[in-house]
């Protein structure tokens, strides 16, 4: 297997893709932080043009866009490519799953291609922990739990996992895989299905009644956003062979216990969820174990989720004001 040792005081040439995005822009800052050149090519459907970083070069584009995609890899001789655009709302894809392969898996070949075609390092990968696993044999999933995807986006997810093993042996292209739980910070969108802690932290800051759906006792392991970026900053220090690791805590917090922290950091308890009828085919628990990412990687999570929501609030705070 490939190895190679990108150290973080090379000055990197790194494409990230979703860059405007919630995930992608907070890596976006901190490569630039650390002195690496960063390119984001997103086509701002779910992303937003206030999370881009002035000293990243901005390429407005879609990753299904062929042509664009050999253009910019020809003009730039990426280092690193690290993926982060998707469809990644889990119900879109199962109303509208071609859509969502068309981006997941054929826009993720287009970049592949391209990555073999210009030698790229390194493809780094942002996969999905809850959504890969499906309902759970073991608690916490370690990377050896069976995947059993249970909606297209998961599905799609797992599939680009075994296209980067078809080019990591078929073109040495080396990868790092990461599957992240549910990540929360500042910039998730409010506004979407994806992300509970800021649905909620929203409803809460606007006085607006917030919705558990279910008896709010299913599960999810949530990380902060800055952990997630520490993980991308410690893969390219380290000499690592293409591999895999769950990111995220071991800790499992069911929605009830969610909402009433985010009500205690917000209305100081006040804020009572309401309860509607549960969502169909959703997961009861999912946790995940970040082992592997500790002994490999050196990275465990180091903000714990009462704090990651202050955090969160505080941000929100700023932009509801
Ligand atoms: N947020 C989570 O909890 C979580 C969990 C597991 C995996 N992920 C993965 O992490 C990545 C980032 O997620 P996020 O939460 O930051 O979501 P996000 O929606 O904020 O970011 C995705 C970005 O991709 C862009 N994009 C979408 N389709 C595109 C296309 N066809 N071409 C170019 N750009 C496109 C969007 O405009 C957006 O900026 C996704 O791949 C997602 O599947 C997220």
């Amino acid at each position: 297997m490939l190895s190679i040792n990108l150290h973080l005081s090379f000055n990197l040439n790194i494409l990230i893709t979703g860059g405007a995005g919630f995930i992608g822009s907070h890596i976006s800052d901190a490569l630039i932080v650390s002195g690496h050149s960063v390119v984001v090519l997103d086509n701002v459907s779910s992303g937003r043009f206030e999370n881009l970083n002035p000293k990243a070069h901005f390429v407005e584009g879609d990753i299904r866009d062929k042509a664009l995609i050999d253009r910019l890899f020809k003009e730039h001789q990426f280092d690193i490519v690290n993926h982060h655009a998707a469809q990644m709302d889990v119900r879109k894809s199962v109303a509208d799953p071609i859509f969502d392969a068309e981006t997941n898996i054929i826009g993720t070949i287009n970049l592949l291609e391209a990555s073999r075609q210009y030698f790229v390092k390194r493809f780094i990968f942002a996969s999905t922990g809850g959504a890969i696993y499906g309902e759970q044999d073991y608690f916490p999933a370690d990377e050896n739990h069976p995947t059993r995807p249970e909606s297209p986006y998961g599905i799609a997810k797992r599939s680009v996992e075994l296209y980067l093993h078809y080019y990591l042996t078929a073109h040495g292209l080396s990868n790092t895989v990461f599957r992240y739980a549910n990540v929360y910070g500042p910039r998730q969108d409010p506004h979407g299905e994806a992300g509970v802690v800021s649905i909620f932290t929203n409803s809460l800051l606007a006085g607006k009644q917030s919705v558990i759906f279910g008896d709010g006792k299913q599960t999810r392991d949530y990380i902060y956003v800055g952990d997630v970026v520490r993980a991308h900053l410690l893969a390219l220090e380290k000499n690592l062979d293409s591999e895999t690791f769950n990111i995220s805590t071991g800790i499992e917090t069911d929605v009830n216990q969610l909402f009433s922290m985010l009500s205690g950091i917000i209305t100081d308890g006040k804020a009572k969820a309401s309860y509607s009828e549960a969502r169909k085919g959703e997961q009861k628990r999912s946790v995940c174990s970040a082992e592997k990412a500790e002994k490999n990687l050196g990275w465990k999570p180091e903000v714990n989720l009462e704090d990651g929501l202050k955090q969160t609030v505080e941000y929100f705070k700023k932009a509801h004001a």
